[in-house]
Protein backbone atom coordinates (compact mmCIF):
# COMPACT_ATOMS: atom_id res chain seq x y z
CA UNK A 1 0.00 0.00 0.00
CA UNK A 2 3.37 2.74 -0.47
CA UNK A 3 1.18 4.46 -2.81
CA UNK A 4 -2.08 4.45 -1.36
CA UNK A 5 -3.85 1.43 -3.18
CA UNK A 6 -4.61 -1.72 -2.05
CA UNK A 7 -3.70 -4.61 -4.73
CA UNK A 8 -1.11 -4.50 -7.78
CA UNK A 9 -1.45 -1.64 -10.07
CA UNK A 10 -1.26 -2.58 -13.50
CA UNK A 11 -2.17 0.13 -15.88
CA UNK A 12 -5.35 1.64 -14.29
CA UNK A 13 -6.68 -0.70 -12.40
CA UNK A 14 -6.16 -2.41 -9.04
CA UNK A 15 -5.76 -6.64 -9.26
CA UNK A 16 -5.18 -9.16 -5.81
CA UNK A 17 -2.83 -11.66 -7.80
CA UNK A 18 -1.00 -12.67 -5.02
CA UNK A 19 0.29 -12.43 -1.09
CA UNK A 20 3.63 -11.15 -3.03
CA UNK A 21 3.02 -7.91 -3.69
CA UNK A 22 1.17 -7.21 -0.35
CA UNK A 23 2.73 -5.37 2.52
CA UNK A 24 1.34 -5.71 6.19
CA UNK A 25 -0.05 -2.78 6.30
CA UNK A 26 -2.59 -3.85 3.28
CA UNK A 27 -2.75 -7.15 4.97
CA UNK A 28 -4.38 -5.63 8.14
CA UNK A 29 -6.83 -3.34 5.69
CA UNK A 30 -8.33 -5.97 4.48
CA UNK A 31 -8.39 -8.00 7.77
CA UNK A 32 -9.98 -5.11 9.74
CA UNK A 33 -12.40 -4.23 7.09
CA UNK A 34 -13.89 -7.98 6.80
CA UNK A 35 -14.06 -7.60 10.33
CA UNK A 36 -16.99 -5.34 9.47
CA UNK A 37 -18.43 -7.52 7.14
CA UNK A 38 -18.57 -10.23 9.94
CA UNK A 39 -20.71 -8.47 12.18
CA UNK A 40 -23.23 -7.51 9.17
CA UNK A 41 -23.14 -10.14 7.72
CA UNK A 42 -24.33 -12.08 11.25
CA UNK A 43 -26.90 -9.46 11.58
CA UNK A 44 -28.29 -10.37 7.73
CA UNK A 45 -27.27 -7.27 6.66
CA UNK A 46 -26.04 -5.92 3.08
CA UNK A 47 -24.47 -3.39 1.79
CA UNK A 48 -24.65 -1.82 -1.78
CA UNK A 49 -21.14 -0.52 -2.43
CA UNK A 50 -20.99 -2.63 -5.39
CA UNK A 51 -24.23 -1.34 -6.93
CA UNK A 52 -24.36 -1.63 -10.56
CA UNK A 53 -20.96 -3.43 -10.49
CA UNK A 54 -20.30 -6.99 -12.80
CA UNK A 55 -18.34 -9.75 -10.82
CA UNK A 56 -17.69 -12.43 -13.10
CA UNK A 57 -16.61 -15.75 -11.27
CA UNK A 58 -14.35 -17.14 -14.42
CA UNK A 59 -13.42 -21.24 -13.09
CA UNK A 60 -11.64 -23.49 -15.37
CA UNK A 61 -10.85 -25.72 -12.16
CA UNK A 62 -14.21 -27.10 -10.09
CA UNK A 63 -14.60 -25.25 -6.79
CA UNK A 64 -17.77 -25.46 -4.20
CA UNK A 65 -16.49 -23.26 -1.84
CA UNK A 66 -14.42 -20.48 -3.27
CA UNK A 67 -16.56 -20.14 -6.13
CA UNK A 68 -19.70 -19.63 -3.86
CA UNK A 69 -18.19 -17.81 -1.71
CA UNK A 70 -17.26 -15.20 -4.20
CA UNK A 71 -20.65 -15.22 -5.44
CA UNK A 72 -21.98 -14.36 -1.88
CA UNK A 73 -19.51 -11.62 -0.76
CA UNK A 74 -20.42 -9.99 -4.46
CA UNK A 75 -24.17 -10.21 -3.71
CA UNK A 76 -23.99 -9.15 -0.19
CA UNK A 77 -22.55 -5.89 -1.76
CA UNK A 78 -24.89 -5.52 -4.19
CA UNK A 79 -22.97 -6.57 -7.27
CA UNK A 80 -24.44 -8.77 -10.90
CA UNK A 81 -23.13 -11.94 -9.85
CA UNK A 82 -21.89 -13.98 -13.08
CA UNK A 83 -20.44 -17.73 -13.16
CA UNK A 84 -18.81 -18.85 -16.10
CA UNK A 85 -17.05 -22.61 -16.14
CA UNK A 86 -14.84 -23.25 -19.26
CA UNK A 87 -17.21 -26.49 -20.34
CA UNK A 88 -19.86 -23.90 -20.37
CA UNK A 89 -17.80 -21.85 -22.62
CA UNK A 90 -16.18 -20.66 -25.75
CA UNK A 91 -13.06 -21.48 -24.01
CA UNK A 92 -14.37 -25.80 -24.13
CA UNK A 93 -14.43 -24.48 -28.14
CA UNK A 94 -10.46 -23.74 -28.15
CA UNK A 95 -10.73 -20.17 -27.80
CA UNK A 96 -7.58 -18.72 -26.09
CA UNK A 97 -7.52 -16.97 -23.02
CA UNK A 98 -6.54 -13.58 -24.80
CA UNK A 99 -9.56 -14.48 -27.20
CA UNK A 100 -11.60 -14.31 -23.48
CA UNK A 101 -10.00 -11.40 -22.27
CA UNK A 102 -11.09 -9.36 -25.66
CA UNK A 103 -15.16 -10.35 -24.85
CA UNK A 104 -14.64 -9.78 -21.37
CA UNK A 105 -13.79 -6.01 -21.99
CA UNK A 106 -16.43 -5.98 -24.46
CA UNK A 107 -18.83 -6.73 -21.70
CA UNK A 108 -17.36 -3.93 -19.63
CA UNK A 109 -17.13 -6.93 -16.38
CA UNK A 110 -15.79 -4.33 -12.99
CA UNK A 111 -14.53 -7.67 -11.32
CA UNK A 112 -12.80 -11.49 -12.36
CA UNK A 113 -12.79 -13.99 -10.58
CA UNK A 114 -10.19 -16.54 -12.07
CA UNK A 115 -9.24 -19.95 -11.29
CA UNK A 116 -7.35 -21.67 -13.53
CA UNK A 117 -4.67 -25.04 -13.41
CA UNK A 118 -1.46 -22.94 -14.60
CA UNK A 119 0.15 -20.76 -12.74
CA UNK A 120 0.44 -16.97 -13.56
CA UNK A 121 -3.45 -16.83 -15.68
CA UNK A 122 -4.61 -14.35 -13.18
CA UNK A 123 -1.64 -11.99 -13.70
CA UNK A 124 -1.55 -12.56 -17.42
CA UNK A 125 -5.55 -11.35 -17.90
CA UNK A 126 -4.73 -8.64 -15.67
CA UNK A 127 -2.22 -7.42 -18.15
CA UNK A 128 -5.39 -7.72 -21.20
CA UNK A 129 -8.46 -7.20 -18.97
CA UNK A 130 -9.84 -3.77 -17.92
CA UNK A 131 -11.38 -5.27 -14.93
CA UNK A 132 -9.89 -5.69 -11.56
CA UNK A 133 -8.59 -8.86 -11.17
CA UNK A 134 -8.60 -11.85 -8.68
CA UNK A 135 -6.58 -14.69 -8.41
CA UNK A 136 -8.92 -17.46 -6.84
CA UNK A 137 -6.12 -20.30 -7.13
CA UNK A 138 -3.33 -20.61 -10.20
CA UNK A 139 -2.39 -23.72 -10.50
CA UNK A 140 0.43 -24.37 -6.95
CA UNK A 141 1.40 -20.99 -7.17
CA UNK A 142 -0.90 -18.09 -5.01
CA UNK A 143 -4.68 -18.57 -3.13
CA UNK A 144 -4.29 -14.91 -2.06
CA UNK A 145 -8.15 -14.85 -0.30
CA UNK A 146 -7.16 -18.58 1.17
CA UNK A 147 -4.58 -16.80 3.05
CA UNK A 148 -6.53 -13.67 4.36
CA UNK A 149 -9.20 -15.59 5.66
CA UNK A 150 -7.15 -18.17 7.23
CA UNK A 151 -5.39 -15.21 8.71
CA UNK A 152 -8.02 -13.43 9.53
CA UNK A 153 -9.81 -16.53 11.65
CA UNK A 154 -6.14 -17.06 13.33
CA UNK A 155 -6.24 -13.45 14.06
CA UNK A 156 -9.56 -13.44 16.17
CA UNK A 157 -9.09 -16.20 18.02
CA UNK A 158 -5.45 -14.99 18.91
CA UNK A 159 -5.76 -11.42 18.75
CA UNK A 160 -2.69 -11.28 16.50
CA UNK A 161 -0.46 -13.57 14.13
CA UNK A 162 2.91 -12.12 15.44
CA UNK A 163 4.67 -14.78 17.68
CA UNK A 164 2.57 -17.55 16.71
CA UNK A 165 3.77 -21.12 15.59
CA UNK A 166 2.37 -22.39 12.76
CA UNK A 167 2.78 -26.23 11.31
CA UNK A 168 0.87 -26.11 7.49
CA UNK A 169 1.30 -29.96 7.02
CA UNK A 170 0.85 -32.33 4.16
CA UNK A 171 1.10 -32.24 0.59
CA UNK A 172 2.77 -29.07 0.60
CA UNK A 173 4.27 -29.65 -3.42
CA UNK A 174 1.24 -29.06 -4.67
CA UNK A 175 -0.37 -26.57 -2.56
CA UNK A 176 -1.29 -23.39 -3.27
CA UNK A 177 -2.98 -22.21 -0.26
CA UNK A 178 0.91 -23.28 1.38
CA UNK A 179 2.84 -20.86 -0.85
CA UNK A 180 0.32 -18.01 0.01
CA UNK A 181 -0.11 -18.62 3.73
CA UNK A 182 4.17 -18.88 3.81
CA UNK A 183 4.55 -15.27 2.03
CA UNK A 184 1.60 -13.95 4.68
CA UNK A 185 2.10 -15.06 7.60
CA UNK A 186 5.92 -14.92 7.58
CA UNK A 187 5.71 -10.95 6.62
CA UNK A 188 3.42 -10.85 9.60
CA UNK A 189 6.11 -12.27 12.12
CA UNK A 190 4.49 -15.66 12.72
CA UNK A 191 7.23 -18.66 12.99
CA UNK A 192 5.96 -20.88 10.12
CA UNK A 193 7.03 -24.90 10.02
CA UNK A 194 6.14 -26.78 6.60
CA UNK A 195 6.19 -30.39 7.09
CA UNK A 196 5.69 -33.52 4.75
CA UNK A 197 7.03 -36.62 2.94
CA UNK A 198 9.72 -35.69 1.19
CA UNK A 199 7.99 -36.31 -1.83
CA UNK A 200 5.91 -34.08 -0.91
CA UNK A 201 7.90 -30.85 -0.33
CA UNK A 202 8.93 -28.39 -2.71
CA UNK A 203 13.10 -28.47 -3.30
CA UNK A 204 13.27 -24.84 -2.27
CA UNK A 205 10.91 -24.55 0.29
CA UNK A 206 13.97 -24.44 2.88
CA UNK A 207 14.60 -20.83 1.74
CA UNK A 208 11.06 -19.70 2.52
CA UNK A 209 12.04 -18.72 5.75
CA UNK A 210 10.33 -21.73 7.22
CA UNK A 211 11.43 -24.60 9.09
CA UNK A 212 11.02 -28.23 7.15
CA UNK A 213 10.18 -31.05 8.87
CA UNK A 214 9.26 -34.44 7.89
CA UNK A 215 8.34 -35.89 11.05
CA UNK A 216 5.12 -34.53 11.67
CA UNK A 217 5.04 -35.62 15.44
CA UNK A 218 8.33 -33.22 15.67
CA UNK A 219 6.55 -30.06 13.44
CA UNK A 220 3.45 -30.39 15.35
CA UNK A 221 5.61 -29.59 19.23
CA UNK A 222 4.13 -26.57 20.75
CA UNK A 223 2.74 -25.37 17.35
CA UNK A 224 -0.57 -22.62 17.78
CA UNK A 225 -2.11 -23.55 14.74
CA UNK A 226 -2.09 -26.48 12.53
CA UNK A 227 -2.90 -26.48 9.35
CA UNK A 228 -3.89 -29.48 7.23
CA UNK A 229 -3.80 -29.78 3.17
CA UNK A 230 -5.30 -32.28 1.30
CA UNK A 231 -3.56 -34.90 -1.16
CA UNK A 232 -3.79 -32.97 -4.53
CA UNK A 233 -4.00 -36.27 -6.42
CA UNK A 234 -5.56 -34.29 -9.87
CA UNK A 235 -2.17 -32.74 -9.41
CA UNK A 236 0.18 -35.59 -9.14
CA UNK A 237 2.05 -36.38 -12.09
CA UNK A 238 2.55 -40.11 -10.29
CA UNK A 239 2.27 -41.67 -7.10
CA UNK A 240 4.15 -39.51 -3.97
CA UNK A 241 2.37 -41.77 -1.54
CA UNK A 242 2.43 -45.53 -1.05
CA UNK A 243 -0.98 -45.36 0.03
CA UNK A 244 -3.60 -43.07 1.85
CA UNK A 245 -3.39 -45.96 5.38
CA UNK A 246 -0.38 -45.60 5.20
CA UNK A 247 -0.24 -41.72 4.90
CA UNK A 248 -3.09 -41.60 7.24
CA UNK A 249 -0.82 -43.48 9.81
CA UNK A 250 2.16 -40.80 9.50
CA UNK A 251 1.30 -37.63 8.33
CA UNK A 252 -2.96 -37.70 9.05
CA UNK A 253 -3.99 -35.74 12.23
CA UNK A 254 -5.39 -37.55 14.99
CA UNK A 255 -6.19 -36.93 18.69
CA UNK A 256 -2.71 -38.39 19.47
CA UNK A 257 -0.48 -36.20 17.52
CA UNK A 258 -2.38 -33.43 17.89
CA UNK A 259 -2.08 -33.96 22.00
CA UNK A 260 1.71 -32.60 21.09
CA UNK A 261 0.85 -29.01 19.72
CA UNK A 262 -0.61 -26.01 22.15
CA UNK A 263 -3.43 -27.36 24.30
CA UNK A 264 -5.50 -24.94 22.83
CA UNK A 265 -4.29 -25.17 19.19
CA UNK A 266 -6.19 -24.15 16.57
CA UNK A 267 -7.06 -27.06 13.65
CA UNK A 268 -7.28 -25.97 9.97
CA UNK A 269 -8.07 -26.96 7.01
CA UNK A 270 -9.19 -25.02 3.16
CA UNK A 271 -11.06 -28.02 2.32
CA UNK A 272 -11.68 -29.88 0.32
CA UNK A 273 -11.05 -33.10 3.39
CA UNK A 274 -10.08 -36.12 3.03
CA UNK A 275 -11.20 -37.84 6.24
CA UNK A 276 -9.18 -40.45 7.12
CA UNK A 277 -6.37 -39.61 4.44
CA UNK A 278 -4.93 -36.23 5.97
CA UNK A 279 -7.25 -35.73 8.97
CA UNK A 280 -9.28 -37.73 11.64
CA UNK A 281 -12.98 -36.96 11.86
CA UNK A 282 -13.01 -37.14 15.42
CA UNK A 283 -10.39 -34.01 14.91
CA UNK A 284 -11.42 -32.35 11.91
CA UNK A 285 -15.35 -32.07 14.12
CA UNK A 286 -13.68 -31.34 17.31
CA UNK A 287 -14.71 -27.85 18.37
CA UNK A 288 -12.46 -27.55 21.13
CA UNK A 289 -10.13 -26.89 18.23
CA UNK A 290 -11.32 -27.39 14.79
CA UNK A 291 -12.24 -23.94 12.95
CA UNK A 292 -12.81 -25.79 9.87
CA UNK A 293 -16.38 -23.99 9.86
CA UNK A 294 -15.55 -20.99 10.97
CA UNK A 295 -12.41 -20.42 8.29
CA UNK A 296 -15.83 -20.46 5.74
CA UNK A 297 -17.49 -17.57 7.19
CA UNK A 298 -14.65 -15.95 7.14
CA UNK A 299 -14.20 -16.72 3.66
CA UNK A 300 -17.04 -14.45 2.95
CA UNK A 301 -15.75 -11.34 4.87
CA UNK A 302 -12.45 -11.23 3.42
CA UNK A 303 -14.20 -11.37 -0.32
CA UNK A 304 -16.48 -8.80 0.44
CA UNK A 305 -13.02 -6.95 1.48
CA UNK A 306 -11.71 -7.60 -1.26
CA UNK A 307 -13.76 -6.46 -3.62
CA UNK A 308 -14.80 -3.37 -1.35
CA UNK A 309 -11.03 -2.18 -1.52
CA UNK A 310 -9.98 -2.82 -5.08
CA UNK A 311 -13.50 -1.57 -6.56
CA UNK A 312 -13.64 1.56 -4.31
CA UNK A 313 -10.15 2.36 -5.50
CA UNK A 314 -10.80 1.66 -9.28
CA UNK A 315 -14.22 4.02 -8.63
CA UNK A 316 -11.59 6.57 -7.74
CA UNK A 317 -8.73 5.65 -10.61
CA UNK A 318 -11.81 6.17 -12.77
C1 LIG B 1 -7.87 -25.26 -1.99
C2 LIG B 1 -7.49 -24.97 -3.43
O1 LIG B 1 -8.32 -25.03 -4.33
O2 LIG B 1 -6.33 -24.65 -3.62
N1 LIG B 1 -9.23 -25.27 -1.76
C3 LIG B 1 -9.92 -24.12 -1.57
O3 LIG B 1 -9.77 -23.13 -2.24
N2 LIG B 1 -10.77 -24.11 -0.53
C4 LIG B 1 -7.18 -26.43 -1.46
C5 LIG B 1 -7.45 -27.76 -2.09
O4 LIG B 1 -8.03 -27.85 -3.18
O5 LIG B 1 -7.03 -28.75 -1.48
Amino acid sequence: MADGGFGRLIGRKRHLLGIAGLDPRAVASVLDLAETYISLARKGGARDVLRGRTVLNLFFETSTRTRTSFELAGKRLGADVINMSPSGSAMAKGESLLDTATTLNAMAIDVLVVRHDQAGTAALLAQKVEACVINAGDGAHEHPTQALLDALTIRRHRGTLAGLTVAICGDVLHSRVARSNVRLLTMMGSRVRLCGPPTLLPAGAAEWGVEVFTDLRAALREADVVMMLRLQRERMSRAFVPSSREYFRFYGLDPEKLALAKPDALVMHPGPMNRGVEIDSSVADDLAHSVIEEQVEMGVAVRMAVLDLLVRDARRNA
